[in-house]
């Protein structure tokens, strides 16, 4: 059956093996929402990620698999299965996949579909950073890419195997947009903001050739060889921020507080405790183009710490006596020689987030506040602090932007794009 221009077009999604797998039932739903047909194949491996029954109950149709029995030959020849598309999707695409695809193996009912289609295929890649990053994909991709297959994706951010970098399945609204794209003839797909579809390729990260510094999680100020001050931040704002300028070509220095986060990959992470390491840090890292203060750097520090663990004593509550730390990000915004281009810093707040944040800008003198509410409920004490999700506010010199609540990757993502354009003004 050959689709004519009354019928709704349809996509035959081809579900490979990968952790995002999950995602592709939020797609399935946004493409049937579009009017659109989809009918999915699942890989082996895709089996262990998802179920035929919950993509079947998301495609409101059969899905096949691996293996292609003669009753669903009679029914519909494989050929007749890939030529009945309009555009064929691969989703997760993972290294695997592509590398089948690019040396033309058809050892499954995916790859023979994928080698007998004659319609446009766009592939959405999903894996580890390292297998993303790995020659042996780049070539794959290259001659893909050259077939005449196109990518969306993948993006930054922080991956299932708990480190962060290029290798995250484009989000579903994302691929939407490049299927509607691809099925209205036109080939040029937007890339999501913030997504960089090939490492390798300078122009599309813009921030190639500069430095990037930033500061990460909280900072613990001993009050005696065991016990310190702290607070709640987890650093995942910051790494996926330092994450996002490595993706977008820059040099990173990330200076981060003890976190149980993985180093991201691809920037020069120092690990400190204090306020006061974190400053000597920073001043080692300069000069840069770019300084961004995400740290929850604690204000204060014990002025006595105790040689020995402090004991005690019945009734009696040992006094502390607080001195207040350098402010890293004041130092920095405010120096006299080698100040960076653009100075970031981040404004944590329980209450009047806005109005707080506007002296902020002002005190400390950078460029750019970005504000969040910290402020606690029952549910998350702590707050935003440790949470994936962040709905922060930009604070410039010109006025207020509000952005909704997103992952803390889509912030780091949005913030890095921002900062490259103003950076090139
Ligand atoms: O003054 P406050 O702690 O509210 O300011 C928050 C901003 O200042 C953050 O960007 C934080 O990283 C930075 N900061 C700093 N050094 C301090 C205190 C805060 O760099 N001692």
């Amino acid at each position: 059956m050959q689709p004519n221009s009354l019928q709704p077009k349809r996509i035959l999604l081809i579900v490979g093996g990968g952790i995002a797998a999950y995602k592709v039932l939020d797609l399935c739903r946004l493409i049937r929402r579009k009017g659109l047909l989809v009918r999915a194949v699942m890989t082996k491996a895709a089996g262990e990620f998802v179920t035929p029954l919950s993509l079947g109950s998301v495609t409101g149709d059969k899905v096949y698999g691996e293996l292609f029995s003669l009753t669903d030959e009679a029914e519909m020849g494989h050929i007749e299965l890939s030529r009945d598309a309009d555009l064929v999707v691969v989703a997760p695409a993972t290294a695997n996949l592509l590398a089948k695809m690019a040396s033309g193996l058809a050892d499954d009912l995916a790859t023979t579909l994928l080698l007998a289609t004659d319609k446009k295929v766009l592939a959405a890649p999903a894996m580890n950073l390292r297998m993303w990053a790995h020659p042996a994909t780049r070539r794959n991709v290259a001659q893909l890419t050259a077939d005449g297959v196109t990518f969306i994706g993948p993006t930054a951010g922080s991956m299932a195997c708990g480190e962060f970098g290029v290798g995250r399945l484009a989000e579903p609204p994302a691929i939407l947009v490049a299927i509607e794209t691809l099925l209205a003839g036109d080939t040029a797909i937007p890339l999501p903001e913030g997504a960089w579809a090939d490492p390798a390729d300078s122009g599309l990260r813009p921030l190639s050739g500069r430095h990037v510094l930033v500061t990460s999680g909280p900072t613990h100020e001993p009050i005696d060889p065991v016990r310190y001050i702290a607070n709640r931040s987890s650093g995942k704002q910051g790494h996926a921020i330092a994450a996002a300028a490595a993706a977008a070509g820059a040099s990173v220095t990330l200076v981060t507080g003890p976190v149980a986060l993985a180093d991201p990959y691809g920037v020069t992470a120092i690990h400190v405790e204090t306020a006061r390491e974190m400053q000597d840090a920073v001043a080692r890292a300069m000069p840069c183009d770019i300084f961004i203060g995400a740290a929850a750097v604690a204000d204060w520090r014990s002025g006595d710490v105790a040689g020995q663990k402090l004991k005690k004593s019945a009734g009696a509550v040992s006094e502390l006596t607080l001195v207040e730390n350098p402010d890293i990000l004041a130092g920095v915004a405010q120096a006299k020689t080698g100040r960076p281009a653009l100075v970031v810093g981040f404004a944590a707040e329980t209450t009047d987030v806005i109005a707080h944040a506007e002296a902020k800008l002002a005190r400390k003198g950078c460029d750019l506040i970005v504000a969040n509410d910290v402020s606690t409920s029952g549910e998350s004490p702590g707050g935003v602090m440790g949470q994936a999700t962040n709905t922060v506010h930009l604070i410039d010199h010109t006025g207020i932007e509000s952005w909704p609540t997103m992952g803390k990757e889509a912030i780091a993502e949005r913030l890095v794009a921002r900062l490259a354009a103003m950076l090139a003004q």
